[in-house]
């Protein structure tokens, strides 16, 4: 019988240490379905059609890994596949503690599913998606967080909302942080 997991996420961009774990699931699965999340409560950078296409350019190297959408409950999705596992990643114990009450109450709504921990490499310990979203939002460098394809598409994403609030803000005088960071940015750009 084919060992097939899901690994369920957010990946509000997917980084390098997802892809990390990915490249470890597909070696101890047969088959992984990466299921990005479509939750509308969130507002996520990227819609849940570009994090998918940004998915699947990352993993086209892995035959075993597929990239989907899902919406609702994480065990559900996971009957439908026909998957027998959850894979998640363990960065530090600070995310054992959420992680583990997410595995148990998935163990107590579906208990044939079993959740597999990971750790990706030590260097991706400290990576998240919400830092990275936020080092390219102040103008720091991404580039060895996340796939260059993800960083060019970071880029492009915060150009367009920077375009946008300075075209808001019509020329009028502002003041604050924010505002400083946009016009860094902007000559930082051109240089
Ligand atoms: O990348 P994330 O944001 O840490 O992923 C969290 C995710 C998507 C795995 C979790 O929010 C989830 O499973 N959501 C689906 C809804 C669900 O099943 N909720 C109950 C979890 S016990």
């Amino acid at each position: 019988m084919k060992r097939k997991a899901i690994y369920p996420g957010s990946f509000d961009p997917p980084t390098n240490g997802h892809l990390d774990l990915i490249e470890r699931g597909s070696k101890i699965f047969d088959e992984l379905v990466v299921g990005v999340l479509s939750n509308p409560e969130k507002d996520p950078l990227f819609s849940v059609a570009d994090r998918r296409k940004m998915l699947e350019a990352m993993t086209t190297d892995f035959d075993n890994v597929t990239v989907d959408t899902f919406d609702g409950l994480t065990v559900d999705y996971a009957l439908r596949v026909g998957a027998s596992a959850v894979l998640r990643g363990i960065r530090a114990i600070s995310d054992y503690e959420y992680e583990l009450q997410m595995a148990l109450m998935n163990r107590k709504l579906q208990p044939g599913l079993e959740t597999v921990f990971m750790m990706p490499a030590e260097k991706y310990s400290y990576l998240s998606s919400r830092l990275v979203r936020e080092i390219a939002q102040l103008g720091g460098s991404i580039d060895c967080l996340v796939p260059p394809l993800v960083a060019q598409k970071l880029r492009e994403k915060l150009d367009v909302a920077h375009k946008f609030a300075d075209a808001n803000a019509g020329g009028h005088e502002t003041s604050g942080k924010e505002t400083a960071g946009r016009k860094t940015k902007s000559r930082r750009k051109k240089s």
